[in-house]
């Protein structure tokens, strides 16, 4: 039986408001309105957090909207939100977290490390009803569903990434600066036709230093532009690393294509030292480089969700 249709409240954590106002403008019908339900989120002096929904959601379906990078500040104000939205009688409360963080600690690499993964997924399965995202990253865990127990859906940027890469470049060489990255660049190729495509090898030594080796065998056309495209530009090291690679082997200055544009202290100028022309990224973390956006992709899994 269909459920009677339900206002929708989108409800922005700090930093996530134009995306809450995009969603909101995409998903409002003459049937369910759909606004945009401001909160508070500060801090008070002992530097607990304090959370205020700033709007009625009795009976309204709420979809939190916070994207997760610097994830250790929004973690429990999105706690402390998801249970306010239930208690103040919300029909459903849900999760848009264009980017999901806490994803690359997926096993326990070192002895007596925590499996963070694990603990932020049940915290965030514990706390909403259903969770939209863009390409998390999964390595070792392939299936989202192995970590989040929550109806989710998980957006690809791929088809976004090639669209952009075949109005933008004449003749890419696709390039993954690492094994975990050939997912994400076979997809691209497929999607842009065919490009030629390779993937590199990489060490990581430690969180600024990694080592990235070439594929023996090169592509043997050096005149073709190489975009490096990877999922996180958190140090920008892996990616500057490649670049530098591909500088050297003689091909031109390289593009980087990333999805979540994380930018730690350095990144950029990291890219500029390696010699990469171009930094475009998806625009599921705001941020100068965005040039590709999911807005459409999480305004559909917000519709499919919504009321889980
Ligand atoms: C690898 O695990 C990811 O796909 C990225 O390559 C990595 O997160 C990039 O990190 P950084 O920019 O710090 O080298």
């Amino acid at each position: 039986m269909t459920r009677p249709a339900a206002p929708l409240r989108l409800c922005p954590l700090p930093g996530n408001g134009p995306l809450a106002a995009r969603l909101a403008a995409a998903l409002a019908t003459d049937a369910a309105p759909a606004a945009v339900a401001p909160v508070t989120v500060r801090r008070f002096p002992d530097g607990e957090s304090y959370v205020r929904l700033d709007a009625d959601v009795r009976g309204a379906d709420v979809a939190l909207v916070c994207t997760l990078d610097r994830p250790d500040d929004k973690l429990l104000p999105l706690l402390f939100l998801a249970d306010a939205a239930a208690d103040l009688g919300a029909r459903s409360v849900g999760l848009v977290a264009p980017y999901l963080a806490y994803l690359r600690q997926d096993r326990r690499f070192l002895p007596g490390e925590d499996v963070t993964s694990r603990v932020v997924a049940r915290l965030l399965s514990g706390a909403v009803g259903w969770l939209a995202t863009v390409d998390p990253h999964l390595h070792r865990v392939r299936d989202l569903g192995a970590l989040y127990a929550i109806p989710h859906r998980v957006l690809h940027a791929g088809p976004l990434i090639a669209a952009w890469i075949g109005a933008h470049v004449d003749a890419p060489l696709l390039v993954g600066p690492d094994e975990e990255s050939a997912q994400w660049v076979a997809a691209v190729s497929a999607a842009c036709g065919g490009a030629p495509w390779l993937v590199m090898r990489k060490a990581r030594r430690g969180d600024r230093d990694v080592a990235v080796t070439l594929p023996d065998a090169l592509p043997p056309d050096r005149a073709r532009t190489p975009v490096l495209v990877d999922d996180i530009v958190s140090t920008g090291h892996t990616l500057a690393e490649a670049a530098r690679l591909l500088v050297a082997a003689g091909y031109p200055p390289p593009l980087v294509v990333g999805v979540h544009a994380v930018f730690a202290p350095g990144a950029a100028e990291a890219l500029a030292r390696a010699g990469v022309a171009r930094v475009v990224t998806v625009d599921t973390i705001p941020h100068p480089t965005n040039g590709i956006t999911v807005d459409a992709l999480l305004a559909d899994a917000v519709r499919a969700l919504r009321g889980a």
